[in-house]
């Protein structure tokens, strides 16, 4: 029967040219059909092409997911309140006295009174003494006056611990400290 099928001589004529009408082979048609049968079915199948997110939403919320686990810009990462209960926590305040003598003492002086940066412990402040705002100018730095975004350098508990130490250390009145820059903010906010 197969070499019947292939010898069958179609009718046309082109230019003298004939040709064999050879169809293919049943079994590899049946699979063809087959896989046409199964196109809606895997369509609609959960998890394939038709149900989930499609590549842009995969991409976003990878992106969302990203940002989400790094330390938010601004005043994020804390709240005023979890950086002022860390104020009054010793483990957070040792562990934040670690990192201020390690990354912070070359600028500011290790009993924070000021060098290149500005004295911690007086009542001016060029960016705001309120605990989110010191949280956010160490956080994000103030690079063109030289003071390192330190969300980049330090993790995000760390960033609040530093924080809660700088809280800690206003009032303490350091021998020669650096004149006050910046606005005086009296009274201090609560807690600081
Ligand atoms: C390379 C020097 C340098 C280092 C290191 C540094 N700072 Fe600063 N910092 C500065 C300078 C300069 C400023 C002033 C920025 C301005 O003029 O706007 C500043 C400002 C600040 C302010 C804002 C003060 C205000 O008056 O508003 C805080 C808070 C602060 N630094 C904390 C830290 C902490 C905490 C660390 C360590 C984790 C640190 N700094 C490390 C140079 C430094």
């Amino acid at each position: 029967m197969a070499d019947q099928e292939q010898d069958r001589l179609l009718d046309h004529d082109y230019d003298g040219i004939r040709e064999y009408d050879n169809p293919m082979p049943r079994w590899w048609l049946w699979i063809f059909y087959a896989t046409i049968v199964f196109v809606p079915v895997y369509y609609l199948l959960p998890g394939s092409m038709g149900a989930g997110p499609g590549m842009v939403a995969e991409y976003e919320a990878e992106v969302a997911a990203y940002e989400a686990s790094r330390p938010a810009a601004g005043d994020g990462g804390a709240s005023g309140e979890a950086l002022l209960a860390l104020a009054s926590d010793p483990t957070a305040l040792a562990n934040g006295k670690s990192l201020y003598d390690m990354n912070c003492a070359v600028c500011h002086r290790a009993d924070g009174g000021g060098l290149i940066g500005p004295n911690l412990t007086d009542d001016a402040w060029l960016h705001g003494s309120a605990p989110t705002a010191i949280h956010a100018t160490i956080a994000n730095g103030v690079l063109e006056k030289g003071m390192p975004p330190w969300d980049r350098l330090l993790k995000p508990e760390q960033v609040n611990a530093v924080t809660a130490y700088v809280i800690s250390l206003r009032g303490t009145n350091p021998p020669a400290p650096k004149a006050p820059e910046g606005v005086v903010e009296t009274p201090a906010p609560p807690g600081s």
